[in-house]
């Protein structure tokens, strides 16, 4: 669909109140994903009366999220997260109930504590009968929104559900869709990265020693994906190749799984050449040369010996100079000790451009925490950056990738 180009690629999350309403917002979802939009829903109480969760899912092709004291939902995502990893917000339907809590920072339900959460633009599709629309309490709950910042698409009149006719009837769907177009024309900054093409690697990489247990290395992915996200949203094409993580895909991101070491390094060379390659993933140095093909028995005897071998260097294989060599490679080196020396080393022995230091010492909370305090290594050059959030230091890093490249982009294919 190239009705609304600008819409490739972007994140909303819908937030579908109870209203008669809710109907169309299947629609919406739809024409939305048609567009290659991802969107990601929470079903109300009462939206789910209209509702079945069944069929947000199945559309939208994700998890439907409706319970604020779901304990998986809480550990899989968070309602501050689900608030944030989103582009634009959209409710719709807006139900009078749901603009009143917005409006008084009620937070007493998984949507409405979301919709106080976020910080991102709220874009609101009113739907409710037409003297629930005219009363000055919604009138004024609705003025002290879009004081606030908050857009708002509709309401049209006509025929109502409630057999009166009036104002209250929520926007088409496809006017809902254009209306996130316009925020998406409106709010287009430079995008730095668009032509551009660039490989991530994320998450650990498991090596077998048999076919139940594993080696690993610690790693969440999230810095890893953070990066993925914020490329994508700088208009670069992303190949992301991860390790078993628990992390949400990336909107917007082609994704490759794998595994092994060996794995990682043929998804990586698949997509070659790329403008950028960033490398985050924790992966294994070594594996057992002799993995077994059946698990392994106690035996009473002597413990079975695991022979170690190395693990190609995936960093360094796409460092190595040739026609396909990104242009620009960046390592990340995660250090105990001597954080400083020890990324100078590497990044002279791994031949990559720039290196990310971040201190994984017990104690600093780097590993599956939400900040990371990490130097940027350039030559001999140690840019040193406050603590920030994982997404922040995405945010940075990208900036200063978009501000290092040369003006055109050197290939359009990944
Ligand atoms: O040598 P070390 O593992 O500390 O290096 C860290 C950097 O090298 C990270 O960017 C990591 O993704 C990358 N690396 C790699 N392949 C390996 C080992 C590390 O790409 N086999």
């Amino acid at each position: 669909m190239s009705d609304f180009p600008q819409l490739q690629g972007k994140r909303i999350l819908l937030v579908i109140a109870g209203g008669i309403a809710a109907y169309k917002s299947l629609d919406l979802i739809r024409r939305l994903r048609e567009r290659g939009v991802a969107v990601r829903c929470i079903l109300t109480e009462g939206g789910a009366k209209f509702i079945t969760p069944l069929s947000v899912a199945a559309l939208s092709e994700d998890k439907v999220y409706s319970n604020q004291w779901s304990l998986t939902d809480e550990s899989e995502m968070g309602h501050i997260r689900l608030s944030r990893e989103a582009d634009l917000v959209v409710v719709a339907p807006a139900t009078a109930n749901l603009l009143a809590k917005m409006s008084a920072g009620i937070a007493d339900n998984l949507a409405s504590t979301a919709l106080l959460a976020t910080d991102k633009p709220v874009l609101v599709a009113p739907a409710m009968n037409s003297m629930m629309w005219a009363h000055p309490a919604t009138q004024a709950n609705l003025a002290t929104l879009e004081r606030r910042g908050v857009r708002r698409v509709g309401p049209g009149s006509g025929e109502l559900a409630c057999g009166e006719t009036g104002a209250g009837r929520m926007a088409e769907p496809m006017q809902i869709v254009a209306a996130i177009a316009d925020y998406f024309t409106d709010s287009a900054g430079p995008r730095p990265l668009a032509g551009r093409t660039a490989l991530v690697t994320s998450g650990p990489t498991l090596e077998a020693i048999d076919p139940v247990r594993y080696i690993v290395n610690r790693s969440s992915g999230r810095q890893g994906h953070a990066i993925a996200a914020a490329l994508a949203a700088g208009g670069a094409q992303v190949t992301l190749v991860s390790g078993p993580t628990a992390q949400p895909d990336p909107a917007g991101v082609r994704i490759v799984r794998v595994e092994s070491a060996r794995d990682m390094l043929a998804a990586c060379l698949a997509p070659l050449p790329v403008d950028i390659a960033v490398c985050a993933a924790a992966v294994s140095d070594w594996r057992v040369e002799n993995a077994r093909d059946q698990k392994l028995k106690k035996t009473g005897g002597q413990p079975p010996t695991l022979i170690l071998t190395e693990n190609p260097d995936i960093l360094a294989t796409l460092s190595q100079p040739g026609a396909q060599r990104p242009h620009l490679v960046i390592g990340f080196a995660a250090e105990t000790e001597n954080l400083i020396t020890n990324a100078q080393a590497k990044l002279r022995r791994k031949g990559c451009d720039w290196l990310v230091a971040n201190d994984v010492a017990p104690g600093t909370g780097t590993f599956g925490g939400d900040d990371n305090t990490v130097h940027l290594l350039r030559g001999d050059s140690v840019e040193s950056w406050p603590t920030l959030t994982k997404e922040a230091v995405a945010t940075r890093l990208v900036a200063a990738i978009a501000a290092a490249l040369p003006a055109s982009p050197t290939s359009q294919s990944c």
